[in-house]
């Protein structure tokens, strides 16, 4: 198993729970055992998904997409929102039926959300149905967990948070086609007042720039086209490391790999973004025009309680001098509506930074109360139904914004990833992230091609120039 060796702690021993499972199931086989597993939440949270079903096919798993006849079920969980922990006490509750149909079912749940001891406890005590429960610096771990399981221990609870050394050669099983995700940091140490990420991914973390530039050859190797970089906070990439690196000088070794792709990445905290990384981003011809760049409030009083470090006037000289670099370049960001005491004027500075900016794409979040923030304990005057407002305001702003800016793209000629075909038409995002449209065939699918865009609705639509 050479080029999927565990080097570094857990890793030896992993391989040989691998080589036991395997045994384990090879033994049991009346057909191939399947796996299914569900995901929530980030990027970060497909990109762990993507290495749980590498080490699932290491161990002789198949990967299925139902629950219905699998052998293994898991989800993989995320705490961001409320929302996103309501639909998985539902959905694991829902596996109940499975388990009693298939008694061997192993029934899994990890991630952000049971990292977090009270949805934990929730899970022993209400769901004895769930075999393994696992944390987010542990998933490498997944099969001595298994391996446990299957010798007879009835439940298995580890959710260590130790911050320790990042595991490096866990397999990865990439199902995103063309498009590739490359981890760079794990955590985050920055703990905006309202957000629970800091307390169940530990603190930042970042990989060495060769394990980061092998797995984009890796990736390139298998045909990806697009690399995107994940990081919570990309730009404070490099701490803690004893190589002589930062984000802007990761950026241009990834650049400096050989090959026709493209690189985007996420997210970039406004607060550690230097005009080092824009000056890489202009020269790196490789990487997007564009930056997801999340302000989440306009109001400099609200940015300050939600502990952002950064102001307004600053998010914009950020935005200033990469147009200034890029004129092309596009934003997009993430936008929380309702934090704890909004006020109106509050609300309408976050306006007026949408029109100010002009973002091609906006993600918008009604404010959802995570327990053990500081944020939970704030006073909060805003009605559930004032907030609902303002997030429909923001949502008509964005419309009038995202038409503009898309309508300054007529005209303009624009490289697309073909990502998908459908009725003669091809679809995919342009190096401003942009989805473009245009007339073709199948063929185009995972190629790059030249297009001219002719008129902008929902979306661009072009002809194609070359391909
Ligand atoms: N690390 C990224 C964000 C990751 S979470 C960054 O700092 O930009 C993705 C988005 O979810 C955040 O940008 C924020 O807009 C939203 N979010 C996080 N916690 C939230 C909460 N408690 N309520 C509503 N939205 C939240
Ligand atoms: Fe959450 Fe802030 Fe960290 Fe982003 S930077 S993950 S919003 S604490
Ligand atoms: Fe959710 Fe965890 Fe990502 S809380 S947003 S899956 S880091």
């Amino acid at each position: 198993m050479n080029s999927n060796v565990f080097d570094g702690r857990d890793y030896s021993s992993q391989s040989v729970y691998i080589k036991h499972v395997a045994e384990i199931l090879e033994g049991r086989k009346a057909q191939v055992p399947k796996a299914c597993v569900t995901t929530y939440g980030c990027q970060q949270n497909v990109s762990d998904s993507q290495h749980i079903k590498g080490l699932l096919i290491k161990m002789g798993y198949e990967l299925t997409d139902s629950p219905e006849g699998a052998d293994f079920i898991l989800f993989n969980t995320c705490a961001v929102r409320e929302h996103a922990e309501d639909r998985v006490w539902g959905n694991v509750g829902a596996m109940k039926k499975f388990k009693e149909k298939k008694p061997s079912l192993i029934l899994a749940v990890c991630g952000c959300m049971v990292q977090q001891k009270k949805n934990a406890e929730r899970f022993l005590k209400s769901y004895p149905y769930v075999d393994i429960i696992f944390g987010t610096q542990v998933t490498h771990r997944l099969p001595e967990f298994i391996y446990r399981r299957l010798s007879g221990e009835r439940r298995i609870c580890e959710l260590t948070l130790d911050n320790g050394d990042i595991a490096e050669g866990v397999p990865f099983y990439n199902d995103g086609g063309f498009k590739g995700f490359v981890p760079i940091m794990y955590g985050c140490d920055n703990f905006c007042s309202y957000c629970i990420v800091p307390y169940v991914r530990g603190r930042e973390r970042s990989r060495n720039s060769a394990a980061v530039t092998e797995d984009v050859k890796k990736l390139l190797a298998e045909g990806v086209k697009e690399i995107m970089l994940l990081g919570q906070n990309v730009n404070s990439y490099g701490k803690g490391l004893s190589e002589d690196i930062n984000f802007a000088k990761l950026l241009r070794a990834v650049n400096a790999v050989p090959g026709d792709f493209r690189i985007r990445f996420m997210t970039s905290n406004p607060k550690d973004c230097t005009e080092e990384l824009l000056d890489s981003m202009r020269d790196c011809k490789k990487v997007e025009r564009h930056l997801h760049l999340p302000f989440q409030s306009g109001s400099d009083a609200v940015l300050s309680r939600m502990n952002r470090k950064y102001t307004a006037a600053s998010y914009l000289e950020i935005i200033s001098a990469a147009r200034e670099r890029m004129p092309d370049i596009t934003f997009t960001s993430d936008i929380i509506v309702g934090f704890p005491d909004e006020s109106e004027e509050d609300f309408e500075k976050t306006l007026e930074l949408v029109r100010t900016v002009g973002f091609s794409a906006l993600f918008t979040f009604i404010y959802s109360k995570r327990d053990g923030t500081p944020a939970a304990a704030m006073p909060d005057g805003v009605t559930r139904q004032q907030k609902g407002v303002r997030f429909d305001r923001l949502l008509r702003t964005q419309e009038e914004m995202a038409k503009r800016v898309l309508g300054g793209m007529v005209g303009k000629n624009v490289r697309v990833l073909c990502e998908e075909y459908s009725a003669g038409f091809v679809y995919g995002k342009d190096e401003h992230a942009l989805n473009v449209k245009f007339a073709g065939d199948e063929s185009l699918i995972g190629c790059f091609a030249d297009v001219t865009v002719k008129s902008a609705g929902d979306i661009l639509t072009g002809e194609m120039i070359k391909k």
